[in-house]
């Protein structure tokens, strides 16, 4: 018999409690974090779904890993483990092991950076347009205009728009610090990339000569989707579509707290000898030394079983159809949802759930709030509180969408959460006609989102 539930393709080995509150005492807390869910304590929240990002569950397997860590300060058996898995993974062969993803971006992009530089990407990510932009060079968006669009159907929403790779390539010569192809697109709504954009991507750098990196944390959950949505790929095993991908790049930053299924860790892998060498000098520096950078025996240990297990096709099937099943849910209920569903997270349209509320007013975080108080869930804005900016002058600048990320995280939440997930949606939609914008009443000057107070607007 073939059957039509999906279950979770593991048994829970250690619980952890969730503690539960009221919607009164929610009040209090959203306050108390001047409505700024980053400002949170964990312990006040039921559903936490604002990343997936570190937050994942690992593995008996990756568990008793994490007693064989060795810890040697130099040519520590773990990190011979995980320098071998990435090399295999990715065919390149300098790999520099990071804390996380962002000390990686900030070795490369802070080393081919520099005023008057430009880096062009499907979409940055906020931590990888702020390394970018705190080197001084310019960070440049060109997804594919469906992409840009929450409700239009398309197979490979996160692909990079190839003639404006083009176009910018010929007018900035010279001046490339890298191409950047992000794989999911995780800020433009955890969208796939195809393996023939990613072709498209490697030919059209090739021929104007510049680097071409690979943001590839969720490389894994990508490869589900060419797998059953491209042409020609459903017989390919989900990690041969990955080093198929890997295998057009120059190198690769992964921030393994998503597709490595650890709570910490990254690296930086490189083609080139030249570009390793330099990027290990700033790693020695600000990381720590060749053979363990930011990290210790035991999580290289975690990370080197994590990159095997994520390749796990019945985990890969279950994580990305769960995701879609509340995506699902959320759409029956006419929530307006970014789609098809991506892989790691659903993306809601606050724009549109919210049209009485202005960008200006922050619909995003207006849905942040609710859902907060509502349910005690926990998600992210992924709009113009993130990537906004307060001018000089102190006008502002806003995002082309107003997103609100629910993100899951790996093998952590079981089917009934989600169900209480839905359930909440059914009175956000109840009441969408009440909910209130925000104003911003503090605010730093990169990053904003994660510190940034608000208020209520009457
Ligand atoms: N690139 C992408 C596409 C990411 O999603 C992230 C992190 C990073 C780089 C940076 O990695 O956190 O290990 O330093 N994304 C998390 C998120 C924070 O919630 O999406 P990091």
């Amino acid at each position: 018999m073939k059957h039509r539930t999906i279950i979770e393709p593991f048994r829970i080995k250690s619980v952890e409690p969730i503690g539960l509150s009221t919607e009164a005492q929610r009040a209090e807390q959203l306050k108390a974090a001047h409505y700024n869910p980053f400002l949170l304590r964990s312990e006040d929240v039921v559903i936490d779904l604002m990343t997936d990002s570190g937050t994942g569950a690992m593995s008996a397997h990756q568990w008793a890993g994490v007693m064989e860590g060795d810890e040697a300060y130099a040519g520590s058996r773990s990190w011979v483990r995980m320098e071998k898995a990435v090399q295999d993974l990715t065919g390149m062969r300098h790999v520099l092991p990071t804390h996380q993803g962002r000390a990686a971006e900030r070795i490369i992009y802070g080393h081919l950076g520099g005023a008057g530089k430009v880096f062009i990407s499907n979409t940055h990510f906020d931590t990888t347009r702020a390394n970018i932009e705190y080197s001084g060079a310019t960070a440049i968006d060109i997804p594919i205009p469906e992409g840009q669009d929450p409700a239009a159907q398309h197979p490979f929403k996160g692909n990079m728009d190839l003639e404006q790779l083009d176009q910018l390539l010929k007018q900035h010569q010279g001046r490339v610090g890298a191409v950047i192809l992000t794989v999911t697109n995780n800020s433009g709504g955890g969208q796939p990339v195809s393996l023939a954009n990613a072709e498209g991507v490697s030919a059209i750098c090739k021929r104007h000569g510049a680097l071409f990196m690979l943001d590839c944390c969720r490389v894994a959950e990508n490869s589900w989707f060419v797998k059953h949505r491209e042409a020609g790929m459903g017989n390919r095993s989900y990690r041969e579509i990955a080093q198929r991908m890997f295998a057009l790049a120059d190198g690769a930053v992964m921030s393994a707290k998503k597709d490595g299924m650890v709570n910490m860790g990254g690296f930086l892998a490189l083609r080139d000898a030249d570009l390793a060498e330099a990027c290990t000098n700033l790693l020695i520096i600000t990381e720590g030394f060749t053979t363990y950078g930011g990290l210790s025996g035991r999580d290289m240990e975690a990370i080197a079983t994590g990159l095997d297990e994520v390749f796990d096709p019945h985990y890969l099937d279950y994580r990305i159809r769960s995701t879609t099943f509340l995506g699902d849910r959320l759409h029956e209920l006419g929530v307006p949802l970014m789609r098809p569903i991506g892989g790691h997270a659903v993306y809601i349209d606050a724009k549109a759930l919210y049209p009485h509320i202005p960008p200006a007013q922050y619909p995003g975080q207006a849905l942040v709030c609710e859902l907060y108080l509502l349910g005690g869930i926990r998600s992210v804005e992924i709009g113009s509180v993130m990537f906004g900016k307060r001018l000089e002058d102190g006008t502002e600048t806003y995002h082309a969408m107003e997103l609100v990320r629910l993100a899951i995280p790996r093998r952590v939440y079981t089917q009934s959460h989600i169900e209480y997930v839905a359930e909440t949606f059914e009175e956000i939609m109840r009441t969408r006609d009440r909910a209130k914008g925000f104003r911003i009443v503090k605010e730093p000057r990169f990053l904003r989102h994660f510190t940034a107070h608000f208020e209520p607007l009457p």
